[in-house]
């Protein structure tokens, strides 16, 4: 039997020691390089946390599978079994850029079921956790089920190459969303977006593309306090592919998808 409450004790530490090794690497010097193009940057760091959490994770549970950004992982074609999906360091730019507004993000699931979700904003030391049935905590503080909202009164989290010449999406398309908001934000970082959400500091989060590890653990917290999350086609998530997304919460999530996306 797979002991959870041992994993979720487990992963709470690791998560919180691979944080102190991001913050000692401030008085460091970054070695900085870019992935599929010049604006998608990976450092030593976001390697080395990975690697800190592959080893830790064979280490103790071996039988164990682990999708990992970095590539350190496994090769996961298919949801069976238990698998850690883990963003070292989600919102690498502001990382390099700004040394704020970046998280580590792991989610941990069970045959394609999300059972354990921790995001973790290093900077302002809040730890984001959720375990199935049991609720969402921001520092072990509960966070309550979402509330009703209007368009007229969300604050969406929305990228602004939504709204320009793009290859995802007709920039018409998100346009009178924008302007019927109550204002619009831009973090940089899908983890601290989707926590943002489920903490109710967001009302909605909208994206043309997020992999397994952005969305993950954020995903947990979000079933937790009654967030809906799906494409922008209105279709469910599946757990190891990437997708579009249009996190909300309930009724709003409706709003937007049937009165600005698909109308
Ligand atoms: C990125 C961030 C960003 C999102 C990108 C992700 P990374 O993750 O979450 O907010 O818009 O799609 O790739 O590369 O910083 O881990
Ligand atoms: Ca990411
Ligand atoms: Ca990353």
């Amino acid at each position: 039997m797979t002991n959870w409450k041992e994993i979720d004790k487990k992963a709470k530490e690791w998560v919180n020691e691979g944080g102190q090794r991001i913050r000692e690497s401030f008085n460091t010097t970054l070695s900085i390089q870019t992935k599929s193009n010049p604006n998608d940057l990976v450092t030593n760091m976001d390697k080395e946390t990975e690697q800190f959490f592959i080893q830790k994770i064979k280490e103790h549970y071996p039988e164990h599978r682990i999708l990992g950004e970095e590539g350190y992982g496994h090769k996961i074609e298919s949801p069976e079994g238990v698998i850690w999906i883990i963003d070292p360091i989600d919102g690498t730019m502001n990382f390099v850029h700004q040394q704020r507004n970046f998280a580590i993000s792991i989610g941990i699931y069970e045959d394609g079921i999300g059972k354990i979700g921790l995001i973790y904003d290093v900077v302002h030391n809040e730890l984001y956790h959720a375990v199935k049935g049991e609720g969402a905590f921001m520092n072990e503080i509960p966070l309550p089920k979402l509330e009703k909202v209007s368009v007229k009164e969300a604050i969406i989290a929305l990228n602004a190459t939504w709204v320009a010449e793009n290859r995802a999406i007709d920039p018409k398309v998100l346009g009178p969303l924008v302007r019927d908001s109550r204002g619009t934000r831009s973090y940089g970082t899908a983890a601290i977006e989707l926590a943002y959400v489920a903490a109710g500091r967001l009302d909605a989060y909208i994206t043309m593309r997020l992999a397994p590890w952005d969305y993950a653990a954020g995903l947990i917290l979000l079933e937790e306090v009654g967030g809906v999350a799906t494409t922008l086609k209105g279709e469910p998530i599946n757990i190891i592919e990437k997708s579009s997304f249009l996190i909300a919460k309930e009724g709003l999530h409706e709003e937007i998808l049937n009165g600005y996306i698909l109308k």
